[in-house]
């Protein structure tokens, strides 16, 4: 097992994970910063391509926005989302994940799915991939409304169960999106790989945010996204800046002119 990967299992219980999405380099650089983990996630498709569902987004966008990634990690564990239809069956999952593997030097891939898909996890596994798994709301798989997962009984049964299996089959921790709060904090205590959370309560291992979401540069109003910051208030008031000394001729000065 890679060193960074052990790492993030040895916090468990002790401190929290931190988790935080990536799409490009000069992002990654500061998001690695902070981050236990940078997740090249396929929300990609919704913050920068405006797709409706991550279903869009293709094998090369992440591939491509990876390398970019890359560039800007110093530290943290690199995991690549494995987009849809890329893992149908043994064979292609294996075969594209050691594509993004080899073409991105990522240091494992992310996976959406429990029971369903065990016999794709083991074989990864069995092939020497690290895998994290990705449970409760699942971005690939929803038709319609986003719903939170486990607050009826046969949910919160079923979430456990895909928990445990999948601690079993060899991730080395797992997303839990949307998972609601009794379900996330009996699934943390019930396995010893860590839970990251997003919209699954405190009670999680770990906590991931879509970056672009927390710094306020993407609107949403998804309930467990908070703003930490408002980038887009900073963006607006440099460009203005720009545009004003342009037109009043302030810039360039004889200091930015050859
Ligand atoms: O695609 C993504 O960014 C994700 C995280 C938000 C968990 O899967």
């Amino acid at each position: 097992m890679i060193q960074k990967i052990k790492k993030i299992l040895s916090k468990k219980n002790k401190t929290k994970i931190i988790c935080l999405t990536a799409y490009s380099k000069n992002f990654a650089t500061e998001v690695d910063k902070f981050a236990d983990i940078t997740l090249v996630g396929d929300s990609l498709g919704s913050v920068l391509y405006n797709y409706e569902t991550t279903r869009k987004v293709t094998l090369n966008n992440m591939i491509e926005h990876s390398k970019s990634v890359r560039m800007g990690i110093k530290k943290s564990l690199m995991v690549v989302d494995m987009p849809y239809k890329t893992y149908q069956n043994k064979k292609d999952a294996l075969k594209n994940s050691i594509k993004v593997i080899k073409e991105t030097k990522c240091d494992a891939i992310k996976l959406e799915g429990g029971n369903k898909i065990k016999d794709i996890i083991k074989h990864l596994v069995k092939n020497k991939i690290p895998v994290m798994g990705h449970l409760g709301l699942l971005p690939q798989s929803v038709r319609g409304k986003f719903k939170s997962k486990g607050k009826i009984k046969t949910e919160k049964k079923q979430l456990l169960k895909d928990s445990k299996l999948l601690e079993q089959l060899g991730v080395f921790a797992i997303v839990l999106e949307c998972v609601e709060t009794s379900t996330a904090k009996l699934i943390t205590k019930s396995i010893k790989i860590p839970t990251i959370g997003i919209g699954s309560s405190v009670f999680c291992d770990g906590q991931v945010l879509v970056t672009d979401d927390l710094l306020g540069l993407n609107e949403t109003n998804i309930r467990f996204v908070k703003k930490f910051a408002n980038l887009k208030k900073n963006i607006n008031q440099g460009l203005k800046r720009f545009k004003k000394e342009i037109i009043s001729k302030k810039y360039p000065s004889k200091k930015f002119s050859y």
